[in-house]
């Protein structure tokens, strides 16, 4: 049984990772977490003892099997979902373009794909090609000016031709967060699929896609303390339907499996399967989420005038990712000065969420940053005070 912390204890948790031993704040999880060590001693132990591929006679080939029946199994519990509806792929990206097309094989042309302002284009740039290919309409739907979503503006999109609602469940840029089981729900009044990308959403807050009605949902755990991977759930109704693309001997089951193309990364799922024991131990979300939302009120609370946030000012409806303006000072100034003092930020253009950074407007103002359970109180202090010294 995996030792319970509970998130008083981030001292504890922080022990099992080596990179965050030399006191540069990471905060920069949007964009890829950090790593406990366990993991990775996972990863390289199943590569010195379990390298073969599944299907022989032999221990390490055996040991390779168990590996990816656990790897169901956490992502299941993970999701919410039955094994059979697991999906593993190279990241959310890849996934997405190959269960897009898998779905529209038998797409009309015509027929709509609904997508959101609010979305990375890893969600989009699949829909965009597969229209292209096939004739399709997508379009976008609208976000109120604090960068919430329309709701009216879907139900008013949704027509008999929408096929998929496709929508992120956060933003990896401003940290917004969709009422998923609404969108779903409409989604399916309307005949649609209800297709969520949870990349961003899955390193904050439980996901029960059950609770919430998706028909596909996909995320990534290196946002979540795991290794470079895309993890994906497909509703067993939905699956059965849809064509696969696959090697013909490949197997058909357990469902999931017809989805995935050649050889897994066996490594990867071990590292995969320490990491939800790694969430498990540190208390999962229940410790995981009034955490994290402690060190975003904080940062809120205590941010100097100088610094505007884009999007919800609050809390609420919101995991604690942020993109913010230093009045006057470029994003790559602020970025390169949080760097020189060892706290970890991003200066880009756009995040890939296309549609938003149109509809922000700004052009090299914004910098985004983020918390996740490992950072501290301290390093929140830190970086507020750095934004008010660069920003004077
Ligand atoms: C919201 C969101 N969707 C999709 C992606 C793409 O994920 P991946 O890198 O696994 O392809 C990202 C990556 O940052 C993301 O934040």
């Amino acid at each position: 049984m995996a030792q319970v912390l509970g998130f008083g204890d981030v001292t504890a948790a922080r022990e099992r990772f080596s990179s965050l031993q030399s006191g540069f704040a990471f905060l920069d999880a949007p964009g890829g977490s950090q790593v406990p060590d366990e993991v990775g001693d996972a990863i390289a132990r199943t590569l010195r003892e379990a390298s073969a591929n599944m299907g022989a006679l032999y221990e390490t080939s055996r040991r390779v099997g168990e590996i990816v029946l656990e790897a169901e199994v956490n992502a299941a519990r993970f999701l919410g979902c039955r094994p059979h509806e697991v999906i593993f792929g190279p990241n959310m990206t890849s996934l997405n373009f190959m269960l897009s097309r898998t779905a529209g094989r038998d797409f009309a042309p015509g027929d709509e794909i609904l997508v959101s302002s609010l979305d990375h284009d890893g969600g989009v740039a699949p829909w965009l090609e597969l229209a292209h290919d096939k004739d399709l309409v997508v379009k976008h739907v609208e976000l109120h000016d604090d960068t919430t979503l329309d709701y009216d503006d879907l139900r008013r999109k949704l027509c008999e031709r929408t096929r998929v609602v496709a929508f992120a469940w956060a933003s990896n840029a401003v940290g917004t967060i969709v009422d998923a089981q609404r969108v779903c729900s409409l989604a399916h009044e309307a005949g649609a699929l209800a297709w969520i990308d949870a990349v961003h959403y899955a390193a904050h807050a439980p996901i029960d896609v059950a609770e919430v009605g998706a028909d596909v949902l996909i995320c990534s755990p290196y946002k979540f303390c795991g290794p470079h991977l895309g993890v994906a759930y497909g509703n067993e109704r939905v699956l059965e339907r849809w064509r696969p693309y696959k090697a013909r001997p490949a197997p058909t089951t357990p469902l999931g499996r017809r989805f995935e193309t050649g050889t897994l990364p066996y490594e990867l799922l071990a590292g995969f399967n320490t990491t939800i024991a790694y969430l498990d131990s540190i208390g999962g979300f229940e410790a995981i989420v009034p955490y994290e939302r402690e060190l975003g009120e904080r940062f809120l609370a205590t941010i100097s005038g100088n610094v505007t946030i884009y999007g919800l000012p609050g809390m609420e409806g919101r995991v604690p990712t942020f993109l913010v303006n230093v009045d006057g000072v470029s994003a790559a100034h602020v970025a390169q000065h949080m760097a020189d003092r060892g706290i970890g930020v991003w200066a880009h253009d756009s995040w890939y969420s296309l549609d938003l950074y149109r509809r922000l407007g700004y052009e090299d103002q914004a910098v985004r940053l983020g918390f996740i359970h490992y950072n501290t109180t301290d390093e929140v202090d830190r970086l507020v005070a750095e934004l008010d010294a660069v920003g004077r």
